[in-house]
């Protein structure tokens, strides 16, 4: 199932100092191609004014109930039934409050009220006022209630004051309500990956590794968490942000990598091995640097474990995919893969198609033939496999006969 991208967005303002990072984020969601209807509250315009926000979101900023402009009056029935989500950025405490209690006494309460899509909200405020039992009441509520909650973080706060009550950055807000829209189809399941090239040392500063950015499965262990997972990442060395709420477990060999994915295997549904994995090391490495004096320098090396092919080859393995990278001859060698590490399914590509960029194309090979995923940002083609995962684990496939 792919979820279609939000279209039309409504961007509350309330009154609070974050209120300058909403400018921030309305300009990111313009450059996206969101329609964002911005909207402020009285206390909002103390802080920044709706003219800024206009320019940003290319569209007059709404501010008043009573505005006798719009047609028949009811601006916050309209508005509501149009748009595709609601967020409250920044969500100050006062809001809440109202928002958990369902008062309506101006445009942007109203507008909440009669909403029949998401509400997101992003509190932001001092960190005693966030501790506050009544704030903590207030957003036990608007849980209860479906509000989704995005943040706060922690952190240096405007006031000199440390600690949580700091607005997420629009950065990551988009990740989140992006993350909001995709269908919880690995609720309670536990997912452990393995990502980005193995390390194998030759002395103390060479070694044996393969070409990997990690982005393949760094895209999967976020989009498994977007979809409800709990999920655990055992990482190769790579320039990544670890996805936020991913158990990172960092590693430099294959022997490491090996032991983070034994240490993690307990009660894990998906097993998903991405990382490419250095076939060899040394069977001696150096402790010293080696010295460039000899002629010709022999290296002995020795295989490193198949981690997949363990997990797979496991008494009660969990749901196992593979990945393989190929050159030539795409399909034929990755069945020939996943029928010898016994695996139900496989993500194939070319290496040309897929080593370091941020689009890639994939087959995938199960038991039921080949479904091609067309070329697409590595986060939709990861969004897309774990949906046929949990198709497959919905409905185990049977094979052709
Ligand atoms: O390297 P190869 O093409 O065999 O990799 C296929 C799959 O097996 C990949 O998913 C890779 O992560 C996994 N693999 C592994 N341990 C290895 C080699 C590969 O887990 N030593």
């Amino acid at each position: 199932m792919v979820i279609p991208p939000i279209k039309k967005l409504i961007v509350g303002i309330t009154g609070g100092i974050a209120a300058y990072k909403a400018a921030e984020l309305a300009r990111l969601l313009t450059r996206r191609g969101v329609d964002t209807q911005v909207v402020m509250t009285e206390a909002a315009r103390h802080f920044i004014t709706p003219v800024t926000l206009q320019a940003l979101s290319g569209k007059p900023v709404l501010t008043d109930l009573w505005d006798d402009r719009s047609g028949n009056g009811m601006t916050h029935i309209e508005i509501a039934r149009d748009a595709d989500a609601i967020l409250i950025v920044p969500a100050s405490a006062d809001f809440l409050a109202k928002l958990a209690h369902g008062m309506a006494d101006d445009l942007l309460t109203n507008i909440c009220l009669a909403r029949s899509c998401p509400l997101l909200v992003a509190p932001a405020m001092n960190v005693r006022m966030w501790e506050n039992p009544a704030t903590q009441r207030n957003i036990a509520q608007l849980r209860r209630d479906g509000v989704i909650v995005l943040g706060p973080d922690d952190g240096a706060q405007a006031c000199g004051d440390i600690g949580a009550g700091r607005m997420t950055e629009p950065e990551t807000l988009l990740e989140m309500l992006e993350a909001s829209q995709q269908p919880k189809l690995l609720h309670g399941k536990k997912v452990l990956l393995t990502a980005g090239p193995t390390f194998e040392a030759l002395d103390a500063v060479r070694g044996i590794t393969n070409l990997s950015s990690g982005k393949m499965g760094y895209a999967l262990a976020r989009a498994a968490l977007e979809m409800g997972a709990e999920v655990t990442l055992v990482s190769g060395r790579v320039a990544l942000e670890p996805p936020r709420g991913a158990n990172v477990i960092p590693v430099t060999s294959a022997r490491e990598m090996l032991d983070g994915v034994m240490e993690n295997l307990k009660g894990c549904d998906i097993f998903i091995g991405v990382a490419a994995v250095a076939d060899y090391r040394a069977r001696n490495p150096n402790k010293q640097k080696i010295k460039k004096n000899a002629k010709t320098l022999t290296l002995e090396l020795v295989p490193n474990p198949d981690i997949l092919a363990r997990v797979a080859a496991l008494p009660k393995p969990p749901f196992c995919v593979g990945f393989a990278a190929e050159s030539e001859n795409l399909r034929e060698y990755a069945e020939q893969k996943r029928r010898r590490k016994k695996l139900p399914l496989l993500a194939a590509n070319l290496i040309q198609d897929a080593l370091g960029g941020d689009d890639s194309e994939l087959i995938l090979l199960d038991d039921n033939g080949a479904h091609p995923l067309p070329r697409a940002p590595k986060l939709v083609l990861a969004r897309q496999l774990l949906a046929h995962v949990a198709h497959m684990l919905k409905k185990p496939s049977r094979k052709k006969s």
